[in-house]
């Protein structure tokens, strides 16, 4: 009889629950496990009592299965090592945190995260003696080792489906639709949503762009007799003179916001053309996850649970030709999965006569 703990951590994701759901299964039908449920990432483990919520067959619903968001509550701030307090200081909590996982008497974790949540559990796990195992989760899919992570798939969804409805309202107005999607430093989301929706431009981090290619691009569509186009721009795409596009929040963090202002502008002024641009933001983390990503989540669910049977602990989950495997999380976090602009998705956007504003197409 083992006691395991799950926690999400950072931004949330379609496919959280679906993984959470398929943990919870495998521990309690097939080992007959306890699972505790750990509220706003490592947050939970930080109060006293503890703050967790025992998980059983009951709560395994198929609802949550369909579920967007993360019903234990995540967070995005609040490094244990360098932990914000009101005052302005900085401290270390880290012990704080690992004492809980021990009043739990957790025999291990599995931490759901992207790269920077994976980082901090790792070291929590090797300071504090925690039996680790993680699961990939980002819409960025910027994780190396696994071909995707839970919460990509959906949000490329929800950006094709954002092109599928600004096509129309474009070619009606004879216009230049720009779309801004998330991914953070990686263009994933902008490259496959631009395939699947019908792009003519997509712009991402990885590859570098003249804004005069663009304007001959939108220029030679309307030769042709096509009166609109179609741009998808990742959102760390950086101005021409090399700038990032931020927005600072209210607590004085900049995070990255607004090229597609910038490039619709720009547009305007080298081609005459009425632009307009959409950031979509937070739409591509919410929601129902689509079938690819329940999949994944159950996947990797049963198959983290498997990995604490078999007490193969410091392990990633990961998807690699058609299976479930896992690999050291230390290589995972090492590791970046960027655009390869000599990829077969880059080709394919290429042999489909999408421009990247890097050469003659
Ligand atoms: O890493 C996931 C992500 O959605 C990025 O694509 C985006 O840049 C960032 O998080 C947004 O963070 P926040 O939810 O803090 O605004």
């Amino acid at each position: 009889m083992k006691k395991i703990g799950i926690l999400t951590s950072g931004g949330d994701c379609a496919g959280l629950n679906a993984a959470i759901r398929a943990i919870t299964l495998r521990a309690i039908q097939k080992y007959g496990w306890e699972v505790y449920g750990i509220h706003q990432g490592t947050h939970g483990l930080m109060r006293r009592p503890v703050d967790v919520l025992k998980l059983d067959l009951s709560f395994c619903s198929e609802a949550l299965l369909r579920q967007g968001g993360t019903v234990l509550g995540t967070t995005n701030k609040g490094d244990p090592f360098a932990y914000p307090f009101p005052d302005g200081t900085l401290k270390d909590i880290s012990e704080d945190l690992i004492e809980g996982y021990h009043l739990l008497k957790l025999d291990a974790l599995i931490g759901i995260g992207g790269d920077g949540s994976q980082a901090i559990l790792r070291r929590l796990a090797q300071q504090g003696g925690l039996n680790l195992v993680t699961i990939p989760k980002t819409i960025d899919d910027d994780l190396s080792h696994t071909e995707h992570s839970i919460g990509f798939m959906t949000a490329v969804n929800v950006a094709t489906e954002a092109l599928d409805r600004l096509q129309p309202t474009a070619a009606s107005h004879d216009r230049v639709m720009i779309l801004e999607v998330m991914g953070r430093d990686a263009g994933h989301i902008a490259l496959t949503a631009g395939i699947a929706g019908g792009a003519d431009i997509i712009l991402t981090p990885e590859i570098p762009y003249k804004m005069e290619t663009i304007a001959q691009k939108i220029k030679t569509l309307q030769e042709r007799g096509r009166n609109f186009s179609l741009v998808v721009v990742s959102e760390a795409v950086r101005t021409e003179s090399g700038e990032k596009s931020t927005i600072r929040d209210e607590t004085g963090n900049s995070r990255y916001g607004g090229i597609s202002h910038y490039l619709a502008n720009r547009i305007t002024e080298l081609t005459g053309a009425e632009t307009r641009f959409t950031i979509l933001g937070h739409v591509q983390r919410g929601g129902q996850p689509i079938s690819q990503d329940r999949v994944l989540a159950s996947a990797f669910g049963v198959h983290a649970v498997d990995l604490i049977a078999n007490e193969k602990f410091d392990r990633m989950v990961a998807w690699q030709n058609r299976s479930v495997v896992d690999v050291p999380i230390r290589e995972a976090i090492e590791g970046y999965q960027a655009v390869d602009p000599n990829g077969t998705l880059v080709k394919t956007a290429r042999g489909l006569g999408i421009c990247f504003g890097d050469e003659e197409f």
